[in-house]
């Protein structure tokens, strides 16, 4: 689904637009306070996707905001209103993904979307199987990549600025910075919630899962476990733990990689850069279990 080659093109479009946010936030940061969420990680992923998707830039906001809407639904208890949110959302970006595939099809280019189609197109004699399938894929890979990415991209800032010894550790050591990529990702998953069914009785430790039952896997505890973890509430890049942030077996996440690419390119620059940013306010969290949202990251001149 995402061939190499695609990773390997994405990596200047990435470095372009982290380059770019981040001017903007140095320049915004003389006038006073900047969220730095808003302003550098709601916009990297889907700067990112939509230009390997070719979706116009004046939609980026719109599917920004049905993605926060849509994952309601994924949550462990949403509220009857919240999942209307996210019915309408999910109704909403479905148009939104067969008028996109209606217009491929009519203008076949060099994209993502397109080369899906090309795809499906060559194994599906069904036109009406294979535009549904793309359909899905473009839906999924919208809702997959934008919350979980953005993220973690906040969530690196504020634990490197919460942290600075370890924020100084890798300015001199920027070779380190993948590592602390996977401690971010382990210390405070994007996704605290996986879920499965027992496809028959299993027995997990001391527990008898029935056949059908369904499991809810709590990452976020497991990545706090003393029994894995030494020490697991401590912030530590040196660490060099295996994580299960995006998941295991046959489901792991397709998209991990270009999520560690935008996650390392944004400290890359930031490290590199003379702004020395702090917090100037307590970090604002939206109230969920599932998808981890920072909702404010308000950042400051040190
Ligand atoms: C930090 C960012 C991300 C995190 C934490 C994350 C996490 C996960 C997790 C936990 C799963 C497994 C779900 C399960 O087992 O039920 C998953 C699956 C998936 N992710 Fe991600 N993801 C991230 C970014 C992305 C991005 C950027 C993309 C697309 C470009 C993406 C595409 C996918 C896809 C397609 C799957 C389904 C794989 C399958 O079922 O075979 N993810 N992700």
């Amino acid at each position: 689904m995402f061939p190499h080659r695609s990773l390997d093109s994405l990596l200047p479009v990435v470095e372009d637009a982290v380059d770019r946010l981040l001017d903007q936030f140095t320049e915004d940061l003389h006038q006073g306070p900047v969220d730095f969420h808003a302003l550098v990680s709601e916009e990297l992923p889907v700067i990112t996707i939509g230009k390997w998707m070719a979706l116009p830039s004046s939609d980026y906001g719109l599917l920004r905001t049905l993605t926060h809407d849509q994952v309601f639904s994924q949550e462990l208890f949403p509220t009857a209103s919240q999942l209307a949110r996210s019915d309408a959302a999910t109704t909403q970006m479905r148009h939104y993904f067969i008028e996109l595939i209606r217009e491929r099809r009519e203008r076949p280019g060099d994209d993502l979307v397109s080369s899906w189609l090309r795809t499906w197109d060559a194994c599906e004699p069904d036109r009406d199987l294979a535009d549904e399938a793309v359909h899905s894929l473009a839906l999924f890979m919208i809702l997959a990549a934008l919350e979980t990415t953005s993220h973690v991209l906040s969530s690196a800032v504020r634990l490197l600025l919460e942290h600075p010894s370890q924020m100084d550790r890798l300015g001199h050591h920027p070779e380190l910075i993948p590592d602390a990529v996977e401690e971010v990702l382990r210390y405070d998953a994007p996704i605290h919630m996986i879920s499965r069914v027992a496809p028959a009785d299993t027995q997990l430790g001391a527990v008898l899962v029935p056949d059908g039952q369904m499991v809810q896997l709590m990452v976020g505890a497991a990545h706090h476990d003393p029994d894995q973890f030494p020490n697991p509430h401590l912030f530590d890049i040196r660490r060099r733990s295996p994580h299960l942030a995006f998941g295991a077996g046959i489901h792991y996440c397709l998209g991990n990689a270009l999520a560690r690419l935008e996650v390392t390119a944004l400290l890359r620059s930031l490290l590199s850069s003379p702004v020395r940013p702090r917090l100037s306010a307590p970090v604002q969290w939206a109230p969920r279990v599932a998808f981890r949202r920072i909702t404010s990251l308000q950042l400051t001149h040190s």
